[in-house]
């Protein structure tokens, strides 16, 4: 599923990048090229949410 439109990321692309940034935000969003002026940030929510919960490896105990 996308989660990030304006950069075509899926939920597995964030949740790579999350345990690789330790869960970082600057590191994240600048990983992810989402403070590129492109970007609208509409999806920053969702993938702080889930990048938080790969961080914790509650998806890994979860499936
Ligand atoms: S949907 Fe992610 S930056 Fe626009």
């Amino acid at each position: 599923m996308y989660l990030c439109l304006c950069k075509g990321l899926t939920e597995s692309d964030v949740q790579r990048v999350a345990q690789a940034c330790q869960a970082n935000p600057k590191a994240l969003t600048t990983a992810l090229g989402l403070d590129d002026d492109d970007c609208c940030g509409r999806c920053a929510g969702n993938i702080d949410q889930l990048a938080a919960c790969a961080a914790s490896g509650c998806l890994r105990a979860a499936g």
